[in-house]
């Protein structure tokens, strides 16, 4: 079997260190691994498959041998280091959001639209978290009836932001317990320790956040479908992993909540968890790393009396399909299908 030389860009951070066991975990063909992150990673040293290996810095002359590179070190990282990997021959797997809204670049989430993926677009986008997780779930539905319009509430967890993330919500939590002050919000708007923040990244001029916008517009890009109307509220939230969403979706035809949960159980990447009567259903501590995206509290919606609206609750790690796994899976299709 043939074998890979994989880089991870970013491998010191919150989702590099998953894209590092996701590729051990699911026994990606690695021949060779480069870490690679900042000058004040240099030194560190990091394990895979048992061997320690050190973390070298991200520089323009960086190993031009790479077959696939993941990238996760944010969006300035990737506008820069991206189209020096592609020049050199490699894929680049990019988690940021530099390049997903790029017309020539494929937005890929492998159960959704991994035909897309072509053997000479080298450079690929790994989408927002949270639109991940809720595409995997639309898409069956779509492909039986239409969706015209999505409206979706987020819960999303600190690790989103990153490592910095959940120190902030630790220390807070810390200063709480040990009766102290608690630390000025740094690398969130405000306090997140018993709160919540309606604010992910920054505001538009349409009043939306930029996240939320991610979501409607990436939603359209993945399903291939311009007319499926998006509106999001995102929020963030004192849980360490894990983002949560409320869904409620309107479809062309009328949809039951039993033919949904049909669907949902044939559906790639999605275990249903809808069992009322003895209080399951998905809840963040639960899909903790785990591979897979749950929806449970599928019902009709109670509000319209013409059975074409559904209202859902699907939870999924943030770091694995949201981000690491996602990322993994479009490298194993790239192989897959011999393009390098
Ligand atoms: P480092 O740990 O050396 O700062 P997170 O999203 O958890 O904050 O992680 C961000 C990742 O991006 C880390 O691996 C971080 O490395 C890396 N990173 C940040 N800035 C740079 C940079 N200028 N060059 C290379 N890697 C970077």
């Amino acid at each position: 079997m043939k074998n890979y030389k994989v880089a991870v860009v970013g491998a010191t951070g919150a989702v590099g260190l998953e894209m590092i066991r996701m590729l051990e975990i699911r026994n990606f063909p690695v021949g060779n691994i480069k870490f690679l992150a900042s000058e004040r990673s240099i030194g560190k040293k990091l394990k895979f498959r048992g061997e320690e290996i050190s973390v070298e810095l991200l520089t323009k002359n960086c190993d031009k041998d790479i077959d696939i590179a993941l990238f996760s070190a944010g969006t300035a990282i990737s506008k820069k280091f991206a189209p020096i990997f592609v020049n050199n021959g490699s894929f680049v797997i990019d988690n940021s959001n530099a390049w997903r809204m790029d017309k020539n670049v494929p937005l890929v989430v492998p159960e959704v639209n991994s035909h897309v993926l072509e053997k000479n677009k080298k450079l690929i986008a790994n989408p927002n978290c949270s639109t991940i997780q809720m595409v995997v779930v639309l898409k069956p539905l779509h492909d039986f009836v239409k969706i015209k319009r999505v409206i979706v509430s987020t819960y999303q967890s600190v690790s989103g932001a990153g490592q910095k993330g959940k120190d902030e919500l630790t220390e807070q939590i810390k200063a709480w317990v040990n009766g102290y002050k608690i630390p000025v919000a740094n690398k969130f708007q405000h306090q997140i320790a018993f709160n919540l923040i309606p604010q992910i990244d920054i505001f538009m001029n349409n009043g939306y956040t930029k996240e939320e916008m991610k979501m409607t517009n990436e939603t359209k890009k993945i399903i291939g479908d311009d007319s499926i109307k998006v509106s999001a509220t995102c929020v963030r939230v004192p849980v360490f992993r894990s983002h949560s969403e409320s869904v409620w979706i309107e479809t062309e035809k009328p949809l039951s909540s039993v033919k949904a949960k049909k669907i949902f159980s044939k559906a790639k990447g999605i275990q249903l968890l809808d069992d009322p009567k003895n209080n399951r259903y998905p809840m963040p501590l639960f899909a903790e790393n785990n591979q897979i995206t749950f929806v449970g509290r599928i019902r009709s919606d109670i509000s319209t009396n013409n059975n074409n609206a559904l209202t859902f609750w699907i939870v999924s790690d943030n770091l694995l399909k949201g981000a690491a796994l996602n990322a993994v899976q479009i490298a194993e299709v790239i192989i897959g299908n011999n393009f390098v």
